[in-house]
């Protein structure tokens, strides 16, 4: 796992979407198309905006959500009205290039299942990325992999959904799917992180976070982020 700590906030988003421009170009030269995922929260959406200003092959990029909430359409605690106003609203993707999680479905684990079925279309079987993004959560979730949740014992499916959490049911990429990328990039910001980045760090097997793949990791974190890190990381 690298981490590289940057300036602020804005340094990071830009230095991210930088990074996924270029495993999106290296993507498409290698195997003729980039498959990405992105978490929700607040932090990506600069990221996001960030990248369509980027040289991006898009025509032949697919992003896929790492998670979301379970809320109508155009709520604004959905990761996707964030995902559509922060990247299609500005890059020049096609909606279909963006697949949704379908939460507004009756039956969600058919739901859940059908998202699966449309990774292993895209992404192969078993489904690999190319790139997930994640973020790391003040109690050391990353994407809807919640503390207590049954959903951190999942092995038989890329998709899974969760109880209650903070208000709502989620549905969430599983570990074992996100193991499996080719590329991980933690993009995690702010002085609310600071103890649970040096748990991931550390590798603490007792978080959430810390049962995502450390080889192929990068972290992207600001100052105040990595108040309690080692002088060693590379300070950008
Ligand atoms: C979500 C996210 C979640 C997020 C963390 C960190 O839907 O809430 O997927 O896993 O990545 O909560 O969020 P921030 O990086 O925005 O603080």
């Amino acid at each position: 796992m690298e981490i590289k700590i940057l300036a602020d906030a804005d340094s990071v988003a830009r230095e991210a979407a930088k990074i996924i421009a270029a495993e999106a170009r290296a993507a498409v030269a290698a195997r003729g198309r980039f498959i990405m995922a992105v978490s929700g929260g607040r932090t990506p959406w600069q990221m996001l905006r960030a990248l369509s200003g980027e040289e991006v092959p898009w025509a032949d990029v697919h992003v896929f959500q790492v998670d979301e909430r379970i809320a109508p359409a155009g709520d604004p605690d959905r990761n996707l009205t964030h995902l559509l106003e922060s990247l299609l609203s500005h890059a020049p993707l096609r909606p279909e290039q963006i697949y949704a999680m379908p939460v507004e479905e009756k039956d969600l684990a058919a739901a859940a299942k059908s998202y699966a079925d449309t990774l292993q279309q895209i992404a192969g079987s078993p489904p690999v990325l190319d790139l997930a993004h994640l973020g790391l959560g003040t109690d050391g979730h990353t994407a809807s992999l919640i503390p207590n949740d049954s959903v951190l014992d999942v092995t038989d499916a890329a998709v899974a959904l969760t109880g209650i959490y903070q208000k709502r049911r989620r549905m969430t990429l599983t570990y074992p799917l996100l193991n499996r990328s080719r590329r991980v990039l933690w993009v995690v910001t702010g002085a609310e992180k600071v103890k649970m980045l040096a748990r991931l760090r550390d590798g603490d097997l007792s978080i959430p976070a810390g049962r995502i793949r450390r080889e192929n990791a990068l972290v992207l974190t600001d100052h105040a982020s990595a108040e309690k890190l080692e002088p060693g990381v590379s300070r950008g």
